[in-house]
């Protein structure tokens, strides 16, 4: 396992190229395998997550090409899906498999899926639930657990409230929606990312929205439109994975950071109001709409942070970015307090538990609690490098990176190779900007 060691540094300065959203990566990779014909998706994400897509889709006969960022994809309709006689592997990709289960539901053969020892320990109740309400026989291991057996019927439209705030819970539903007699709808208790909705909307699907509630009509049965069309389309870059570098800069007072074609999609960028808040130095320019999503530049300079609370609807919004977050809490002059966030503890890791267990190992003060934390912010101390264990999980893994560059002396990232899961080229891009 490769560890990385990460020194004090100056400042970051220069220009970052991120991975290809890895939301709308898998979407539109999953959306071309069921459309008709042959679609192009550019700058289509490194992370490893994305890659298993690519495997599974595959594997239930979606021709697949891939010549560096650029991904081809040949779909043969709605119902020109096969049978795969191995089981499908999701590795360690919690979209993979749940989004999949909606798309394998309406299928008339049955797949298996499953994936690595972490993602075998996540939920999949969630979306069995409304799965089998719309017809779809599902077994899974005690009732929760992957792997997965779905058995594909003729799905009938429900209405479906959903109890947590997921984006995969709600896109999961919405993909079966397109195998389901008449219309599906969500309706979602607080507002999480809506890449699902504008990709199908992309595609051809009949997407509705009124409040909280998506709507899609059924496609595969009766006198609907017959088929999803396939797409030319850009991916934009990762704000997720932007995060990590605007942390870093915003840490480092000489810091001055370009971050070019970032996706900022409104149920995304939240992150980016919150560091305004915060005090930080951002500007966006360039912005602009492609293919439905909000798409621009981001230059970061270095600044005073003032920490906050993240509780209520705030914490689906920035759900992924809270690892990063917690890790900037004791730079921070009032610290981070994480409230309502128990879905932080079946994530990739226990975020909760990884956090604070490697912010004590830098000498932070922190409070962890069921559905959050609390860190104490610089009156606290200083913190000093130390070896960070990030359990597997990649977010952790860069996250911790990020505080090692400014505490004193050395962090040492176990399991580095982990931030691929992501962000394959992290720690060389962190270096490459680094000033000393
Ligand atoms: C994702 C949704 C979020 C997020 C995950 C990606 C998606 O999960 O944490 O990294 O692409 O839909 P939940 O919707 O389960 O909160």
């Amino acid at each position: 396992m490769k560890k990385e060691k990460i020194r004090a540094v100056k400042a970051l300065t220069g220009a970052v190229e991120l991975p290809g959203d890895k939301s709308m990566s898998h979407r539109y990779a999953m959306l071309a395998a069921l459309a008709d014909g042959a679609s192009e998706l550019r700058h289509f994400s490194a992370a490893r997550d994305c890659h298993s897509t690519l495997g599974c889709i595959k594997a239930i006969g979606a021709e697949v090409s891939v010549q560096g960022s650029t991904v081809g994809i040949i779909g043969h309709g709605l119902r020109g899906l096969k049978a795969s006689r191995k089981t499908l592997d999701a590795e360690n990709s919690g979209t993979t498999i749940r989004l999949m289960s909606g798309i394998l539901s309406g299928q008339q053969f049955t797949t298996k899926i499953t994936g690595d020892a972490s993602l075998q320990k996540r939920p999949m109740k969630r979306v069995v639930t409304p799965l089998r309400q719309m017809g779809a026989d599902i077994r899974a291991q005690n009732e929760n657990f992957p792997p997965l057996e779905i058995l594909g019927r003729k799905l009938q439209g429900i209405h479906y409230e959903m109890p947590m705030a997921s984006a995969q819970v709600k896109s999961a539903v919405l993909l079966a929606g397109l195998y389901a007699e008449g219309q599906t709808s969500v309706t979602e208790p607080a507002r999480t990312r809506d890449h699902t909705e504008i990709a199908l909307e992309e595609f051809g699907a009949a997407i509705s929205r009124q409040g909280n509630t998506i709507s899609i009509q059924g496609m595969a049965y009766g006198n609907g439109p017959g088929n999803l069309q396939p797409k030319s389309l850009d991916v934009p870059g990762d704000l997720s994975s932007a995060v990590f570098f605007i942390a870093a800069a915003s840490l480092l007072p000489d810091s001055n950071l370009y971050i070019g074609n970032v996706g900022l999609n409104p149920t995304r960028s939240a992150i980016l109001d919150f560091f305004h808040a915060m005090g930080a130095s951002i500007s966006v320019l360039n912005l602009q709409s492609s293919h439905g999503e909000l798409v621009g530049d981001l230059a970061v300079k270095g600044a005073n942070l003032k920490g906050g609370v993240i509780a209520g609807d705030l914490v689906p919004l920035l759900i992924d970015e809270l690892p990063m977050l917690a890790a900037l809490g004791p730079f921070t002059e009032q610290g981070i307090e994480i409230r309502d966030a128990g879905e932080l503890r079946v994530k990739e890791s226990d975020r909760i538990a990884a956090l604070a267990e490697n912010l004590k190992r830098l000498g932070a003060k922190v409070e962890e609690r069921p559905d959050g934390l609390k860190v104490l912010g610089r009156a606290a101390g200083k913190l000093r490098g130390a070896e960070i264990e990030p359990h597997g999980d990649h977010r952790i893994a860069m996250a911790f990176a990020v505080a090692g560059l400014a505490a004193e002396g050395e962090t040492i990232i176990r399991d580095a190779e982990c931030a691929g899961v992501s962000y394959p080229t992290f720690f060389a891009e962190l270096q490459r900007l680094s000033e000393n």
